[in-house]
């Protein structure tokens, strides 16, 4: 299974690292990173660049228009930017294919192929939440990585790993990242599966 990955210039860029770590053995992933991003990476995570790309099959340019991956002929499954800025967010509701990142999110689109966008940004701008509606109504998933306290998480990795679980469930891959709602028992007590 091919998976398109971007890591845009956002806070948070560990959600898109952590996300390539989890698919290591289940995808082959085509990574771009963002030159914003790189940065980030570099003062946000214990992470180098070198570190991160070691975790995809491979990795192209964001400038690399060349790639396989500007081509609707290149058959990827599906393309995910994590985290996701508000500037990638706008080329993507618009249809501007500035760098790869947004022309393979542009392709994927007019492929009919899942799009998974993962916006982060607070406050959100009228223009944001237009950008995500625009973006939603031509075919993408919008997943924020929003807070989520009813898995009991203890800590930041627990955080971060509802957010990967959600963008893997709706890639519809298996995954024990979170624990799933149970409902509740008799005794009013939540009840979790492993
Ligand atoms: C440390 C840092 C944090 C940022 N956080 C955000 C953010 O959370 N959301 C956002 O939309 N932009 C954020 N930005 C601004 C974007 O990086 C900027 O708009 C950039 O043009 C995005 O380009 P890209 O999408 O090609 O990475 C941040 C920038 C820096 C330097």
């Amino acid at each position: 299974m091919k998976i398109a990955v971007g890591i845009t210039g956002t806070t948070g860029v560990i959600i898109g690292i952590r996300f390539l770590e989890v698919l290591q053995d289940i995808a082959e992933t085509h990574l771009v990173i963002s030159d914003v991003a790189e940065k980030i990476i570099e003062t946000e995570t214990g992470y180098t660049i070198e570190d991160v790309k070691k975790l995809c099959g491979k990795c192209y340019k964001n400038s690399d228009f060349f790639s396989p991956l500007a081509s609707g002929s290149f058959n990827f499954y599906a393309s995910v930017v994590v985290p996701c800025s508000m500037k990638t967010l706008a080329s993507v509701a618009n249809g501007y294919n500035e760098n790869l990142i947004s022309r393979i999110c542009d392709v994927s689109l007019k492929q009919n192929r899942k799009l998974i966008l993962v916006p982060r940004e607070a406050p959100l701008n009228l223009i944001h939440l237009k950008n995500m509606v625009a973006a939603k109504e031509a075919g993408a998933i919008i997943i924020p990585p929003l807070l989520s306290f009813y898995h009991k998480p203890g800590n930041i990795d627990d955080m971060i790993d509802f957010t990967v679980g959600k963008i893997l469930d709706s890639l519809k891959i298996e995954h024990n990242l979170y624990k799933r709602w149970q409902g509740e028992n008799e005794n009013n007590e939540n009840e979790y599966e492993n």
